[in-house]
């Protein structure tokens, strides 16, 4: 379904507030580590100037859990964007309450604002609607261009566009078209490519794939509760308690699907003592031994899998691909999609990064810049701060 678009919306003169995504990672400096997801909001942005709206931008950054942690402050990514736009992007020292009224009112058209990051308030995970409210007094409507949050059901992706007239930017337009081609028609075989760290959150997700893709790959840490499932002890590698019944039940259910669940055969690991990667089997990792990538065996494997594929979609590396001795496995797999005819989405800002990184970007037609919003819209879920906005 289309939904309203900023090209139709009249803001010259309007104060808008546009809600973007900027949580890029930052050094331990605090300066900007990755811009992209900074870079990706650009054109919204610059129709808002050239179209003289007095604009209004709205971020998270990290998880602050409501509390203002100036470890998470948005200052950093202000710069970043000034210098990206070639004008000043001021930042208000809060979001909500008189610093914000005041950045607001002195605004004048073409011109930028930044308010200080939402989570410093718990009204803003909690949807508030008093948080809510103060918000929405500070615009006239609403844009929403954070494509790698809208899966969140926050004040300002859900609350604001219930009370402003709102539309989509066109960073969001551009990921609905794209990644709708792994959602409507997909061109099959399709092969969902896991990996990363983030195992609670999303194993969850990994459901949703059955049925849909064709072959599912698993590997990173990512795989660890699987393979445990299995009867692999994984020696110390880490362990998230509390996932065994949601893995049983899925291995479960990917039986009664037509969706193939394979999990990596070899893995490389580090021994005490040792500074030294070694290869093994899954099932021989010794009981100090920490697991940090796939093995040769398992690349192979993968690559095989792919090559016979139409379509991908990767989130996440196969093992601790910052350090040169574990990411072999990632870069591996991901050069030998890069050989592959067929339409390939990398998803989630340190997917892309990775990717560029080991010099396998590529292998990929379309780098999204959501991460769980991306992995939730191609399994068919409703986004909520989409369904928020208005069908055109
Ligand atoms: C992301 O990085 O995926 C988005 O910015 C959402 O962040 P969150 O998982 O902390 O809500």
């Amino acid at each position: 379904m289309e939904k309203r678009s900023l090209r139709s919306a009249a803001v010259r003169g309007r104060r808008v507030l546009v809600r973007l995504d900027l949580n890029v990672p930052l050094t331990e400096h605090g300066l900007v580590a990755d811009d992209r997801r900074i870079v990706e909001t650009l054109p919204t942005l610059q129709h808002l100037q050239t179209s003289m709206a007095r604009t209004i931008v709205l971020s998270h950054l990290g998880r602050p859990e409501g509390k203002r942690d100036m470890r998470y402050s948005l200052r950093p990514v202000a710069r970043r964007l000034s210098e990206l736009l070639g004008q000043p992007v001021p930042v208000a020292s809060d979001c909500v309450g008189i610093a914000a009224i005041n950045a607001v009112s002195g605004l004048k058209n073409g011109e930028f604002v930044m308010l200080e990051n939402l989570r410093f308030h718990p009204g803003e995970e909690a949807n508030d609607p008093a948080f809510v409210a103060q918000l929405s007094q500070l615009g006239e409507s609403f844009v929403e261009d954070a494509f790698g949050a809208l899966h969140r059901a926050h004040a300002s992706t859900v609350g604001l566009p219930h009370r402003l007239p709102s539309c989509v930017g066109f960073l969001v337009e551009k990921e609905v078209r794209e990644l709708s081609h792994l959602r409507d028609q997909v061109d099959r075989p399709y092969v969902a490519l896991l990996g990363g760290a983030k195992v609670t959150d999303k194993l969850p997700l990994l459901a949703s794939f059955l049925g849909k893709a064709d072959v599912l790959l698993i590997g990173g840490a990512l795989a660890f509760p699987f393979l445990r499932a299995r009867g692999a002890t994984l020696g110390a590698s880490p362990r998230e308690p509390g996932l065994e019944s949601a893995v049983t039940e899925f291995l479960t259910a990917a039986q009664s699907t037509g969706t193939e669940v394979i999990l990596p055969e070899d893995v490389v690991l580090l021994a005490p003592g040792s500074p030294d990667p070694v290869v093994a089997p899954v099932r021989e990792v010794p009981d100090a031994g920490a697991v940090f990538d796939i093995g040769p065996a398992t690349r192979a494997k993968f690559a095989e899998v792919l090559a016979r594929s139409h379509t991908v979609f990767w989130n996440g590396p196969l093992g601790k691909a910052e350090d040169p001795r574990f990411a072999e496995g990632t870069r591996a797999v991901l050069a030998s999609l890069g050989s592959v005819a067929g339409y390939h989405v990398s998803a989630g800002g340190d997917s892309a990064r990775i990717a560029q990184d080991l010099g396998v970007s590529g292998a990929f037609q379309y780098s999204s810049t959501g991460g769980g919003a991306a992995l939730e819209f191609v399994e068919g879920h409703e986004l909520p701060g989409l369904a928020a906005i208005p069908d055109a």
